[in-house]
């Protein structure tokens, strides 16, 4: 039987690394991660608890109080804090752009990189963020850095924004900024900032279909689990 391992896939925003982690832990049985979605489900608390995301001490002090659970569901996976079900809140404009400085703080890091370890300790998963390789699970038996242009990811989140909210128009000029943004945010923190491990491998998805992205990963998944 084929083992079953940890998968860490890393990237800047956009780069499609939650569509490719989601769907190559469907195909392989795994268990999927989104440890993005955990550092928005903090921020998106912070926000409407009145908490400043500059403020990094109340941030710290308001953390304890937070549930976080994540369940897989029928409908798909789902972030619930306290109770409250946040899948769909924690993907705004407001809540990308406070994100970063939240997830900055060694406190959040802290909190959130245990939940992970734990979770990755029992293979089978697919994890994605940004220090998964480097970090949270340096073991990992196969690394993948995705990434693309900043174009082609600001394309990309635009046409998935106006999928959700068509009643809410965003500029590319402005999604395009935004990223650029995160991915100097993501990139110069102090705190395992976003960078590739030595050991992961490349994909660029400029060029490449979601499909053939997928087709990649699964050959090197193939690759490690036959060995
Ligand atoms: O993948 P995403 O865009 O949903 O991630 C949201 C933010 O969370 C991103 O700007 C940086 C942060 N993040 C992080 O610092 N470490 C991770 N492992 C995952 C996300």
């Amino acid at each position: 039987m084929a083992k079953r391992i940890a998968i860490a896939i890393d990237g800047p925003a956009g780069a499609g690394k939650s569509t490719m982690a989601k769907w190559l832990a469907e195909r392989l049985g795994y268990v999927y991660v989104d440890t993005g979605a955990m550092y928005r489900a903090v921020t998106l608390y912070m926000l409407e608890k009145g908490v400043s995301p500059a403020a990094e001490a109340a941030v710290c002090a308001a953390l304890p109080a937070i549930r976080l659970d994540l369940t897989h569901t029928p409908q798909g996976d789902r972030i619930v804090v306290n109770g409250t079900d946040v899948t769909a809140a924690i993907r705004t404009p407001e809540v990308s752009a406070a994100v970063s400085q939240v997830s900055s703080y060694a406190c959040v890091r802290a909190l959130l990189v245990e939940r992970q370890r734990e979770w990755g300790a029992a293979g089978g998963i697919v994890m994605d963020g940004r220090d998964i390789g480097t970090v949270v699970l340096p073991e990992a038996e196969l690394k993948i850095f995705l990434t693309a242009s900043v174009r082609v990811r600001a394309l990309r989140r635009l046409a998935q924004w106006q999928q959700e909210y068509p009643d809410r128009p965003q500029e590319l000029a402005a999604v395009e900024e935004g990223i650029r943004a995160r991915d100097r945010a993501d990139s110069e923190r102090k705190i395992s900032p976003l960078r590739q491990a030595e050991d992961a491998v490349l994909v660029n998805t400029d060029e490449l279909t979601p499909e053939e992205t997928l087709a990649r990963l699964l050959t090197l998944a193939k690759k490690v689990t036959t060995c």
